[in-house]
């Protein structure tokens, strides 16, 4: 879950390295750091820290030069420190390493090395893939096959790149398992190599994925591709859709913020090239869903990690209600300890904003592994989650850069209801006037995310009433208890405050003892069918001091005399409603963590994709 960066070609790879590396320092920023060959040594520059540092470090001891690899890092082994930030230069400091993911087997590789005489400078697994690379070529072997021989003797997952100051026209990269991804990018006598497209939009958007157990030696003007085994791979070039400025903050103050106001645009978008709304449909291509295929599903298995996993439960009640298919919702880290009970007429449905999650591709080997059809839904264009499942439907919201999730949370709920309506329509289990009305709902959408993003000012004011609150307690039924989860969520991650979603109707089983004047409760009571239900819970929490913070739809004037704070959103047809209830509480949980003064796009101990299990 780190960041890789690296360049070769006329330029300077410094502030290459350093522009990419700010773009991806969502994947990690405990500490980094670059390598730069320069008049034939490699120079490196690394420190503890976020990229600021390292910036700074750059600064005061300028390097330039070309090929050149970076690195910013999302700790797992060995503390976020300097001597332990990447690269990682080998003894005889000729050949230096950037990587993402865990040597599982390094205790016994580093045994080995010691027992050689090799000295260890930083606690890291890393470390060892660089005195291997060179003791392999200490036994006449070139970078590149040094570099195979380790491939084939680490275990786990890893994205890794390499570069030799004996061989300095050229960096060899390679993926092996589900670490997070390795793209080259490719340019005009110059490449680019990156974990995620974000780092090298700016320079091109024509891109090779390297496949798990792949390998590439990358110049100035050649790309070759093999397997670790030495065939050679005639690799696909992506064109990327995204444009550089989708990465950039612009006008706003953190990119959690911008995202949040993005989402007009990213459900436009989501609903565009998918909705026929003069006839009523939904077409969803790249799903591969046909009637006949429609019709043999029995089970659909949702699985997924973190909100993406909110995304999905909300889906199993828009499945099961709308296209009456059973559905089980399954968190990515126990899919594959659950021994699900799954065979060819079951779908695997895995949700990720990254494509990259560990756990969520764990569920689908596990899926594959058991003969089912896997579907995704995905953000990250070419990532695994996408490229190994039978079908997909793309989020279309553009990248996310802020660690917390806000347009990738959204974007899913409308795919997962327009799923729902194609499965029905498909499956020949709705009649057509309900398909219409289903599908000119979502001509809605945008609109009413506006409406709500339009009041921002009024929740900026009742996030400054609850900027030293300990605890919250979030409280959602049916369609909207996954939002009070993901409210809770949003809260916890970005601003540290404790904070828990629960059902509402379980509350009078334990919970209730916790509400007294110190416990601000927000209640999920827009007018959907557990409208009264929620009222209820709202004047048992009342009853008991607690303070109630109420996500109503406008005009309810009962919710108004209930409540102390109400977070007003429009009037929504139900099945859509979260996506449109969840808006003030991203808000919320922004402005609360923004007048805390936390940095609230790169939370603590957190990174965008958790490539590691
Ligand atoms: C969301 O705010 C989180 N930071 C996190 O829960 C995230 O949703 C989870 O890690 C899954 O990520 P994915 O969508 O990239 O798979």
């Amino acid at each position: 879950m780190c960041g890789i960066v690296g360049y070769i070609g006329p330029r300077d790879a410094t502030p290459i390295i350093l522009n990419g590396l700010k773009r991806l320092e969502y994947r990690g920023y405990d500490s980094a750091g670059l390598a730069v060959l320069q008049a034939g040594k490699i120079e490196v520059r690394r420190d503890a820290g976020k990229l600021s540092r390292l910036t700074e470090l750059v600064q005061e001891t300028p390097v330039s030069g070309s090929p050149g690899i970076g690195h910013t890092r999302w700790a797992t082994h060995g503390a976020p420190n300097a001597r332990n930030a990447h690269p990682h230069l080998g003894s005889t400091k000729r050949v230096v390493v950037v990587h993402n993911g865990i040597v599982e087997n390094f205790l016994e590789l580093r045994d080995e090395l010691t027992a050689e005489g090799v000295k260890f400078s930083s606690e890291t697994d890393t470390e060892t893939i660089v005195h291997l690379v060179e003791h392999h070529i200490a036994s006449g072997l070139d970078l590149t096959e040094a570099a195979r021989r380790t491939f084939l003797q680490i275990q786990g997952a890893h994205g890794i790149v390499l570069l030799s100051a004996d061989e300095p026209d050229k960096i060899v990269c390679a993926r092996i398992g589900n670490a997070g991804g390795v793209v080259i990018g490719l340019g005009e006598g110059e490449n680019f190599i990156a974990s995620d497209i974000p780092a090298i939009l700016e320079h091109t958007r024509r891109v090779i994925f390297l496949e798990s157990r792949q390998m590439a030696v990358v110049t100035r003007d050649t790309v070759q591709v093999e397997t670790l085994d030495g065939m050679a791979i005639q690799p696909q070039v992506h064109s990327v859709a995204w444009d550089a400025v989708s990465a950039e903050k612009g006008e706003y103050r953190h990119f959690m913020q911008k995202e949040i106001h993005e989402q007009v645009r990213s459900l436009t978008d989501t609903l565009a090239g998918r909705v026929d709304f003069n006839a009523g449909r939904i077409r969803l291509p790249e799903l591969n869903l046909t009637p006949g295929l429609a019709r043999k599903i029995e089970k659909i298995y949702l699985t997924a990690c973190g909100t993406a996993a909110y995304a999905g439960m909300v889906g199993k009640i828009l499945i099961e209600k709308i296209a009456r298919i059973p559905c089980a919702l399954e968190i990515g880290s126990e899919f594959r300890y659950s021994d699900p009970i799954i065979d060819e007429n079951t779908i695997v449905l895995a949700i990720s904003q990254s494509g990259e999650t560990a756990d969520t591709l764990a569920a689908m080997e596990e899926g594959r592994k058991k003969g089912t059809r896997l579907w995704s839904i995905v953000n990250a264009i070419g990532s695994q989650a996408m490229r190994i499942a039978d079908g997909y439907i793309s989020m279309q919201t553009g990248p996310e850069i802020g660690v917390a999730s806000t347009k990738a949370f959204t974007a899913p709920l409308v795919d997962l209801y327009m799923l729902a309506v194609l499965l029905a329509d498909l499956r020949g289990g709705i009649d057509e006037k309900t398909r219409r009305a289903l599908v000119a709902d979502l001509r809605l959408i945008p609109a009413l995310a506006g409406k709500v993003l339009s009041r921002d000012a009024e929740i900026e004011k009742i996030a400054y009433t609850l900027k030293d609150i300990r605890d919250c307690l979030y409280l959602g039924r049916g369609i909207n208890m996954p939002i009070a989860y993901e409210g809770a969520l949003k809260l916890k991650e970005i601003s540290y405050i404790h904070a828990e979603g629960y059902p509402a109707g379980e509350m009078k089983h334990g919970p209730i003892a916790l509400i007294d004047e110190n416990m601000p409760v927000v209640c999920l009571a827009p007018k959907d069918p557990w409208h009264e239900k929620m009222i209820s819970q709202i004047q048992q929490a009342k009853a008991r001091g607690g303070m109630v913070i109420a996500v109503a739809t406008e005009g309810d004037e009962l919710v108004a005399s209930l409540a102390d704070h109400v977070l007003w959103v429009p009037e929504t047809p139900w099945m859509l409603s979260p996506v449109v209830t969840v808006i003030p509480l991203q808000m919320l949980a922004y402005h609360i963590a923004a007048i805390r003064g936390l940095d609230v796009d790169q939370p603590r101990n957190l990174a965008k994709s958790v490539t590691v299990e």
